[in-house]
């Protein structure tokens, strides 16, 4: 049988006219700004979103920290939801690389509210940091690929102009809440000040993410990613890659939104196990085993054995990601494994 690897959307493999697009790529030297490919593809990513300029940075991880960097001085805090990918997955480096203190906002869902925000900016006073950024998921990988609405950004955006607070959008799945929604991608750009979205995740390049927002705020972030070791010579290559996914790979996350509730409806009859069917709104599943009797690691190993890949994220919860490689035969074998294995 086909190994099924739910484990993250990052798994997929370049296809085949992928790779002949990037082994096609026109090429020169990115730290120089001559490389012909890049530099469509930025600007292409910066029409996209209605904003001026784009730069690829190597990871999603370097995009928030270079935004961050951009936005902050040493002693600044940044706001965010208490599971971000930039709070939990990021090995600390906004206190390391920007000196930033860190302020968890508990959301639902991965969403919190202009509200929210406002109570927590702190006041300007010789005892306290400044606040200065706030930065939402869309969508909230912890939470199950959550979408944040559009109605509430609008709203905090409204609250960051008038305190004087930059506006960050960590987007590594944007892709995927514009395909859910049908919100254009420009809908979303207007309200930030900064945008970093991932092309390895749902979109299925090998490599690559990318920083949008004004001219200004791409000039600073470009001696940023120098300094952070992002600046890269023929990224032609990867490039290459995401423009053949701007064109081929964006319509078609429905099937994997379409497989992701299927995933999560069958999986939630399974005895034992708890799924929030109101968070799977994209292509991410999350299970709660703990009624099983079982750990996340014992279910994980155990569907290793029958050639599906899940990934415990934490003592009893486990996480499905659905991609490009994962059709619905995939999806039903998988479920199939996870029928044995809770019997
Ligand atoms: C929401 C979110 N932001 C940022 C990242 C970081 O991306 P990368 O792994 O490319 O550093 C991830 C990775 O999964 C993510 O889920």
């Amino acid at each position: 049988m086909p190994i099924v690897d739910l484990r993250s959307d990052t798994v997929t493999k370049p296809t085949a006219d992928m790779r002949r697009a990037m082994a096609e790529a026109e090429v020169g030297d990115d730290v120089f700004g001559d490389d012909p490919t890049v530099n469509r593809l930025q600007a292409r990513v910066a029409t996209l979103f209605g904003r001026d300029a784009a730069l690829f940075v190597p990871s999603g991880t370097m995009g928030n920290q270079v935004c961050l960097a951009a936005h902050t001085q040493p002693g600044d805090e940044v706001l965010f939801e208490a599971h971000a990918h930039i709070f939990d997955y990021e090995v600390a480096a906004a206190a390391v690389l920007s000196g930033i203190l860190t302020h968890p906002i508990v959301g639902t869902r991965g969403v919190f509210s202009a509200e929210d925000v406002r109570s927590r900016i702190r006041p300007v006073d010789v005892h306290c940091a400044r606040t200065r950024v706030v930065a939402v998921e869309n969508t909230h990988n912890v939470s199950g690929g959550t979408i944040f609405p559009l109605d509430e950004i609008e709203r905090i955006a409204a609250v960051c102009r008038e305190r004087d607070l930059r506006f960050h959008l960590d987007g590594a799945r944007i892709w995927n809440a514009h395909v859910a929604t049908g919100i254009p991608l420009a809908d979303y750009g207007q309200y930030f000040d900064s945008i970093s979205v991932c092309f390895s995740k749902g979109l299925g390049c090998p490599v690559g993410s990318m920083v949008i927002g004004s001219a200004a705020l791409i000039e600073r972030a470009r001696r940023i990613r120098k300094r952070f070791g992002g600046g890269m010579r023929q990224v032609c290559i990867l490039a290459a890659a995401v423009l053949y996914a701007l064109d081929h790979h964006v319509d078609r996350m429905a099937t994997d939104h379409d497989n992701a509730r299927y995933l999560a409806t069958e999986l939630c009859t399974l005895p034992g196990v708890e799924i929030d069917l109101e968070a799977t709104q994209t292509n991410i599943v999350y299970l709660e085993v703990a009624g099983t009797g079982k750990t996340g690691a014992d279910v994980e190993a155990e569907l290793r054995r029958r050639d599906v890949l899940a990934i415990a994220l934490g003592p009893t919860r486990l996480r499905c990601v659905t991609h490009l490689e994962v059709d619905r035969a995939g999806c039903e074998q998988a479920v199939a494994a996870f029928k044995e294995v809770l019997a």
